[in-house]
């Protein structure tokens, strides 16, 4: 907000009321008022905030504004009439003749520039569109190992049904990682609400969104653990994503644990092999 214009339109305002109240001859008619106020406050709205108000905002308040002043001027019958008197006088007064036809054709022509600019503005380009779960590359490289995306299988999630306390306990290795490395940015609850990620954008994957590690395969989440934001596709730009690249920080094991617990934790199964794939 810049104070110093809301003080300049404040003092005006005031200074209008104060001269037409010891100066009678200078004593603005309702009209004028009304039209005074409307002024005012489009200034401020226009270039009182630092941030640019959008103009959609802008008619609205103005739209809303119009009408209060309308109320206003014909709330009170007195009022009514001294604030209609100027307007009757300048649509029907022969000597106002000349000004009545400039405002006549003034309209047209304002919509006309209107028209002109809007019809010859650059063309922008459209805003860019981020694909959340781009296609994942058939191989990548992990630790100097070959990882065949297509065909790779959670090594530990067969342990599921062959070894439940084996498996138990890469789930707990798994909440470890999560808490030690993760839940800045995914949140304590695997919602995405950590503390970082107010400040992110695209912000962190909700592992609780029902669209989102149900619908994925392991692999995929491997390759975006392993890869993060910078070993995105081009259709999964425009790589501004925060999400770090675990590779250089977690052991392989330990990446398919924190998997396995993501899993765990929300209590969804990870999509099976054989189910037809979905682009998103
Ligand atoms: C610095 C913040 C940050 C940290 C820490 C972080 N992430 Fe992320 N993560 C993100 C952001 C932001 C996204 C969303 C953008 C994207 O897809 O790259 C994301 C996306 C993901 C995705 C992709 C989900 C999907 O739907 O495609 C997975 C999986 C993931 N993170 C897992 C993890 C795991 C596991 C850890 C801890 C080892 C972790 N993240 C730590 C920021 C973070």
């Amino acid at each position: 907000m810049k104070l110093w214009l809301f003080a300049l339109v404040a003092l005006a305002l005031v200074g209008l009321g104060l001269a037409g109240r010891f100066a009678p001859r200078l004593r603005v008619g309702p009209l004028a008022w009304a039209a005074a106020w409307a002024a005012a406050i489009w200034v401020l709205l226009e270039w009182g905030f630092v941030v640019p108000v959008p103009r959609s905002v802008v008619l609205i308040y103005l739209g809303i504004l119009v009408l209060a002043l309308l109320i206003y001027l014909t709330a009170d019958r007195e009022r009514f009439e001294r604030a209609k008197r100027p307007a009757v006088a300048f649509l029907t007064e022969r000597r106002f003749l000349p000004w009545l036809v400039a405002v006549a054709l003034l309209i047209p022509a304002l919509v006309v520039v209107d028209i002109w600019f809007a019809a010859t503005a650059p063309p922008t380009p459209p805003a860019f569109g981020r694909t959340v779960h781009p296609a994942p590359p058939d191989q990548i490289v992990v630790h100097d190992t070959a990882v065949n995306l297509v065909t790779v299988q959670n090594p530990y999630r067969a342990l599921e049904r062959t070894d439940p306390e084996a498996f138990r306990e890469h789930v707990a290795r798994g909440r470890v990682v999560y808490y030690e490395n993760c839940f800045f940015c995914h949140g304590d609850l695997l919602a995405g609400a950590g503390m970082f990620a107010h400040g992110l954008a695209p912000i962190p994957t909700n592992f609780q969104d029902s669209g989102n590690i149900p619908q994925l395969q392991e692999s995929f989440l491997f390759w975006r653990i392993a890869k993060g934001g910078p070993g995105l596709p081009p259709d999964g730009g425009p790589w501004d994503s925060a999400m770090p690249a675990w590779e250089q920080f977690l052991t392989e094991e330990e990446m398919w644990d924190v998997i396995l617990f993501l899993y765990d934790f929300t209590g969804y199964h990870p999509r099976a092999r054989h189910e037809t794939i979905v682009e998103e």
